[in-house]
């Protein structure tokens, strides 16, 4: 009995002078910006897509369960890089951009994109706790008319396995009462080029009328719409971008150190093979791969195979070449320690660059940050290292911090400098005058001509 009351109340937000069905009506609000949009998860994904549909003077209502994020944008200030400090006071201070921890707020929304965390388990296995979780309290307050779109990376079928039943549960029809689509999101954090409105997405609804609604919501702010026939197409697409990076960085890895021993330069390599003007892209060797995506996709695609009794030896292959990397460069730091007359525990090493990529502040999965562990695994105590971006980090329990400036004494005072990440505002040159020794995994020093007597460059084949 309860349950029909709260399904009638769902459904009694429905005005009678209305004509049509749910999905004209919705489709008339949106394409009238008259759709409230609500974003579940405000984080590198999420807040730039808020900031995107209030910028277009959409109101928006941004959710999240961290109190301090949402302190933060009430108190108009921004947390991400990539974003502007001003558009978020702008839009904040004007209410276009409403932001809360309380899910309550979905009823209000026409529109909530889903763009919550999908970490793995120490075990690598996928963790869709917080999509779970991010769906569950949508359900809460589903009401006719609306649209859910998840934009969480995942592996195909967790749209119709997992979020649809737990919205279906509601009672309220799919594709006629309420819509659902998945929409991946290609976002590249620090790319100048490169942005939401400029970059193509891919839908793919449940039913058609759910694609339709989908393509129409991300019109509005995103010039090219690819809809696609099934959530699962859309998820799996999304996998197959990253793991075709993830593949391709992998054998550019393996020919990296393949170069070590033969003397060949693999930077050399790529860059005559990157003369062929079709059927080839270069990708380039380092240290490993980091970040919140293609490190752990490869890992959500091989779980889900395995249940299908199939295994991805290919995909998997090519994650165990990645992050055999930092372990690769772990040899490089002690054979130049053991050139020189000190004891491995009592070297000095400092390393360049702890974000996963170059230019930004974010630390997942950074290969820097396991190289440093490794070190510390290895019983050298004295791992420093420099990042403008990131000022402090964990590395198992002891908390390092950088240094506000690279000076001549401090580089010579390491014996070994390793550029991890390079970040465009190293003055490479600098460094290589001063540091005794550099070890650069991402061929920061390619401009560095003349005497390299002190640089041993990853691939290089020395
Ligand atoms: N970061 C990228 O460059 C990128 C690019 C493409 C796709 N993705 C994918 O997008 C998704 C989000 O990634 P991100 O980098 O934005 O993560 P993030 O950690 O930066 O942000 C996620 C936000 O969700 C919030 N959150 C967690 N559980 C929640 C819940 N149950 N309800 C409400 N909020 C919740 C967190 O507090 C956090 O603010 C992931 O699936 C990721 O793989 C990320």
């Amino acid at each position: 009995m309860r349950e029909r009351t709260s399904m009638n109340l769902r459904r009694r937000g429905r005005p009678r002078k209305n004509i049509g069905t749910h999905e004209e009506r919705l489709m008339a609000k949106i394409t009238s910006d008259t759709a409230v949009v609500g974003v579940i998860g405000l984080g590198y994904v999420g807040l730039p897509l808020a900031l995107e549909f209030a910028k277009a003077g959409v109101r928006t209502i941004g959710i999240d369960v961290s109190k301090e994020k949402i302190a933060t944008l009430r108190a108009k200030r921004n947390y991400i890089q990539d974003i502007s400090d001003d558009e978020v006071r702008d839009v904040v201070a004007k209410k276009t951009l409403v932001p809360t921890t309380d899910f309550a707020a979905v009823s209000e929304c026409d529109v909530i994109y889903i763009c919550v965390p999908t970490p793995f388990t120490p075990n690598k296995d996928p963790d869709i706790s917080h999509v779970v979780d991010a769906t569950r309290a949508t359900a809460e307050h589903l009401r006719v008319g609306q649209l859910v779109i998840l934009k969480s990376t995942t592996f195909p079928g967790t749209t119709s396995k997992y979020v649809q039943p737990i919205l279906d549960s509601v009672g309220l029809q799919l594709g006629e009462e309420y819509f659902l689509a998945f929409s991946p999101e290609r976002i590249d954090p620090g790319n100048k080029v490169w942005h939401t409105q400029n970059t193509p997405v891919v839908v793919g609804g449940t039913t058609k009328a759910c694609t339709d609604l989908a393509v129409a919501i991300n019109r509005r702010i995103i010039s090219e719409v690819v809809a696609v026939s099934t959530p699962a197409v859309a998820e799996m697409e999304k996998l197959l971008e990253n793991i075709f990076r993830s593949v391709n960085i992998a054998l550019v890895n393996e020919l990296a150190q393949l170069c070590d021993r033969i003397g060949v330069n693999i930077w050399e390599v790529v860059d005559a093979a990157s003369t062929k003007p079709f059927g080839y892209m270069p990708f380039y060797p380092g240290p490993g791969i980091g970040g919140h995506c293609i490190l752990i996709d490869p890992y959500y695609l091989a779980w889900m195979a395995r249940e299908h009794d199939f295994v991805t030896n290919f995909v998997t292959l090519a994650a165990e070449v990645n992050e055999s990397m930092p372990f690769y460069v772990r040899a490089m730091i002690e054979r130049e320690i053991a050139r020189q007359p000190i004891a491995l525990a009592n070297a000095k090493i400092l390393l360049l660059g702890m974000a996963f990529k170059r230019d930004v502040d974010d630390l997942r999965h950074s290969p820097a940050l396991k190289v440093a562990e490794l070190l510390f695994d290895d019983g050298i105590t004295n791992v420093s290292y420099f990042d403008p971006y990131i000022p402090s980090v964990e590395v198992g329990k002891r908390l390092l911090q950088s240094r506000k400036t690279l000076t001549e004494k401090y580089l010579a005072s390491f014996d070994v400098v390793v550029i991890t990440t390079d970040h465009s505002s190293f003055d490479i040159e600098f460094i290589c005058r001063h540091a005794r020794v550099v070890i650069d995994t991402r061929n920061a020093t390619k401009h560095i001509k003349g005497a390299r007597k002190n640089i041993v460059l990853l691939g290089e084949g020395r």
